[in-house]
């Protein structure tokens, strides 16, 4: 497989060329005042999701230089080997393989179609995991004392699970309280357990590593605040959802879902860690959550590049970030139960592309990861829209809209649509006015996703249009998507700090560290 640096190849200077003579100036009024097509266009169906692209700051001419800085870049060379199972995490030599997470047991096409004996042993082990993980789902859902779930895990072990539970509310059937704990703050788990029954509890303590300190510390406080009210049946209260069964049982954990190494962290609600989905919305709601990815999966494998909707959003993503400048997108779900889905997209895109090397450790001289940030509308519109309308910056936002509601109160989800539809309106179209502080500049750019309506198929295929999305941008920056060292300094230093705080040493600290460890202190 080669990889070309995108800023390497012969596209990426004519983009360049491009911008500089059209494509800074385009204006999107006198786009679609030119092109009668411009929406059918730039628009693009895939499974579950429709793409409204056309209010971007694109024409076909742009479009065809970005398809060639990703033909030229080899990304579906590196798409490919992906799918195969090869190891490109090559910082940690890894496959990247959570597509094989929901590829049907007997796929008439896909991975298993090209398999080699290594995907077969994978795929077999997957698939029995599966199963085991969702009799237990089942069997939890059909267990009447149990009444609260306590998912216990952080970032990828928190943010996926917790983002689709939400997401799929209206799918779940058992009448049970899930509840997740992430954060080391004990006010978290603390507040959580004071609602808390020890015979009606099951803890789920969900850790791809089973190291992580948080984790860890969550853990053992729920199992010491189980003992002291009397619980001794952790077979029966307690599961382990990880890659580490062996230091799960070290801490008395015997009941146990495992993955693999090649599912990273934030790619893992495939896996056993999607386990509070499956008991909220049932073995066969959680077969279509991974049904709708796998739709997702083979358009991204097999769809030419052209209209291939995660090729297309990520070449917009490069465009805005590397020619245009922006340093952020806003993600803006019509959708309450799409809340948590900025924070879930979040982890996904800057902990994958938030990198300052390419994969053989060179400095890039270009930006990667944009800043992604967002609140459910209409909220997001009596808060920060202000400064999307008006402010001096300029930020791409991505609507999520879902054609069908799923209550009945009338007139809202009416009201609903009208705001999304006019949000990007006015974006776009802006206003003119003489005043200055009533005059929107217009021309600002959005992209709008639309699914018919949220099911676990629907979710699936928006959560995997994503990750693609995220492999494609990393894959033509020339970055290792796949690692997230910068996470470590500060846990090596919050280790060294510790101790500290008891302790009042301060040698060999910086001053501002030392002074707020006194103050803390004192
Ligand atoms: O610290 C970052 C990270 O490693 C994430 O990538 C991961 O999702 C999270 O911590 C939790 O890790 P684990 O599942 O191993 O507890």
């Amino acid at each position: 497989m080669t990889r070309t640096r995108c800023d390497r190849t012969a596209a990426w200077g004519q983009l360049t060329t491009h911008y500089e003579s059209a494509g800074r100036n385009l204006d999107l009024r006198d786009a679609f005042a030119q092109d009668p097509q411009r929406f059918e266009r730039f628009s693009q169906a895939a499974p579950f999701v429709f793409a409204d692209l056309s209010k971007n700051r694109i024409d076909a001419a742009c479009e065809s230089l970005l398809l060639d800085l990703a033909r030229q870049s080899g990304l579906q060379e590196h798409r490919d080997a992906m799918f195969a199972g090869d190891k490109i995490n090559s910082t940690e030599q890894r496959a990247v393989w959570h597509v094989l997470l929901r590829n049907p047991p007997a796929a008439p096409a896909g991975i298993a179609q090209t398999a080699t004996g290594l995907i077969a042993v994978e795929q077999a082990k997957v698939h029995a995991t599966l199963a085991d993980m969702l009799d237990y789902a089942e069997q939890v859902r059909s267990d009447a004392a149990i009444t609260d779930v306590v998912n216990i895990g952080i970032g990828g072990s928190d943010l996926g699970p917790q983002m689709a539970t939400i997401a799929l509310d209206a799918f779940a059937t058992t009448g049970k309280r899930l509840h997740f704990v992430s954060n080391v703050d004990g006010h978290e788990l603390a507040a959580t357990l004071s609602h808390l029954k020890v015979e009606s509890t099951l803890f789920l303590i969900a850790s791809k590593t089973f190291t992580t300190i948080e984790t860890m510390t969550n853990a053992r406080s729920a199992k010491a605040w189980f003992e002291a009210q009397g619980g001794t049946d952790t077979a029966r209260h307690f599961a382990a959802l990880t890659t580490n069964v062996a230091a799960a049982n070290a801490f008395g954990i015997t009941t146990t879902f495992g993955f693999w190494d090649w599912v990273g962290g934030r790619y893992s609600m495939w896996s056993a860690i999607g386990l509070p989905l499956a008991i909220a919305i049932g073995a066969e709601g959680f077969r279509g959550f991974l049904a709708g990815a796998h739709a997702m999966d083979e358009h991204f494998r097999t769809a030419p590049l052209e209209s291939n909707l995660p090729v297309r959003l990520a070449l917009i993503d490069v465009w805005y970030r590397n020619f245009h400048g922006f340093t952020s997108r806003s993600i803006a779900p019509y959708h309450s139960a799409l809340r948590r889905l900025p924070a879930y997209l979040q982890q996904l895109e800057m902990e994958s592309n938030g990198k300052r090397v390419d994969a053989s450790g060179e400095a890039l001289p270009f930006g990667t990861s944009p800043v992604l940030w967002g609140e459910p509308g209409t909220n997001g519109q009596h808060a920060y829209f202000q400064m999307l309308h008006q402010g001096t910056d300029i930020v791409p936002v991505e609507f999520v809209a879902v054609k069908k509601a799923r209550h009945s109160l009338p007139s809202h989800h009416a009201l609903l649509l009208s705001n999304v539809l006019a949000q990007a309106q006015a974006l776009m179209l802006g206003k003119s006015d003489v005043g200055g502080h009533k005059h929107f500049p217009g021309n600002r750019p959005s992209t709008f996703l639309l699914l018919d309506d949220l099911t676990p198929e629907s979710l699936g295929a928006l959560i995997a249009l994503q990750e693609h999305r995220v492999f494609v941008t990393g894959s033509l920056w020339g970055i290792n998507s796949f690692d997230q060292w910068g996470v470590e300094l500060g846990k090596v230093l919050a280790k060294d700090i510790e101790p500290r705080l008891a302790s009042g040493d301060v040698a060999g600290l910086d001053g501002s560290t030392a002074g707020l460890l006194r103050l803390l202190r004192s």
